[in-house]
């Protein structure tokens, strides 16, 4: 799958862009079939309570502490008001996650092919786990920052492991929030650690490791056609600008792990003995 000239880019520059990576008409069917879930999501019919920004912060911490192994919606801050939504569903959604390839037969035919498998194996996976998949939407005007930050933070292991596949569902530009990426600096640790207080507690903390801030200086941007791939080292920065155009951004991501691994029980990503996770 990579050639020795895309391993050693990989080894120097911790990332990977892969153009044409996915058929359009792949991309389109996945966001059609997307726009289709959140026609028929129980939020058409209210069931905002949680998104509420009056509501109660713990509802929203459980919300998403309890999503790794199921799929649920997450809309744009201050979407809802007084439990009716601000602007049409369609333009409030900010992702779906957390385990759409596991849960939903599209993603899971888009999340597990032969060309995915090869290139995970091409990356040193052993045993590679696909943990977690999220459908971000960066809505026209109001798609907001995501902060400079590496996925190791967020989805620990020991040894670090995890790798990401960032999927442009749309084509992503230096308009529509395209991400950023500081190459090389996945050579230097994660810097934080977001994770539960303690193991199957309900609060969480970021301990930071390394007080020094990210180098933003060094982000560069990656404007890509819809269908590329970008392969992401967990300890590569990345960052996206807010979508300040009158067109989303669509993007697909899976995020795996090793199995050689240890994954860490106080991560906030935790799944039920019932589902565990797979490979492709
Ligand atoms: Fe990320």
């Amino acid at each position: 799958m990579l050639s020795d000239a895309q391993l050693s880019d990989w080894d120097r520059d911790g990332y990977l862009v892969l153009p044409d990576f996915v058929d359009p008409s792949d991309c389109d069917a996945l966001r059609e079939h997307v726009m289709g879930l959140l026609r028929d999501s129980e939020m058409q019919d209210g069931g905002l309570t949680v998104f509420d920004t009056n509501a109660q912060s713990h509802a929203q911490d459980e919300y998403f502490l309890t999503s790794g192994d199921t799929v649920r919606w997450f809309l744009e801050d201050g979407a809802v008001v007084d439990g009716e939504l601000t602007r049409t569903l369609e333009l409030a959604v900010n992702k779906l996650g957390h385990a759409m390839h596991d849960l939903d037969p599209h993603f899971d035919r888009f999340s597990r092919t032969p060309e995915l498998a090869a290139l995970a194996a091409d990356l040193g996976f052993v045993q590679p786990r696909l943990l977690q998949s999220m459908y971000i939407f960066k809505q026209p005007g109001i798609g907001g920052e995501v902060t400079c930050h590496c996925d190791h933070t967020f989805l620990w292991t020991e040894p670090q492991s995890v790798v990401g596949f960032w999927f442009a569902i749309e084509d992503a530009t230096l308009q529509n929030g395209c991400l950023w990426l500081a190459p090389g600096h996945h050579r230097t640790p994660a810097r934080t650690r977001f994770r539960l207080t303690a193991p199957g507690a309900r609060g969480t903390t970021t301990d930071v490791l390394d007080p020094e801030p990210w180098p933003t200086d060094d982000l560069v941007p990656m404007p890509v056609d819809r269908g590329t791939l970008i392969v992401l080292h967990g300890t590569l920065p990345h960052w996206s600008a807010p979508n300040t155009s009158p067109v989303s951004r669509h993007a697909y991501t899976l995020h795996l792990i090793d199995a050689q691994a240890d994954y860490l029980p106080d991560n906030w990503l935790q799944r039920g003995p019932d589902m565990p996770l797979r490979g492709f």
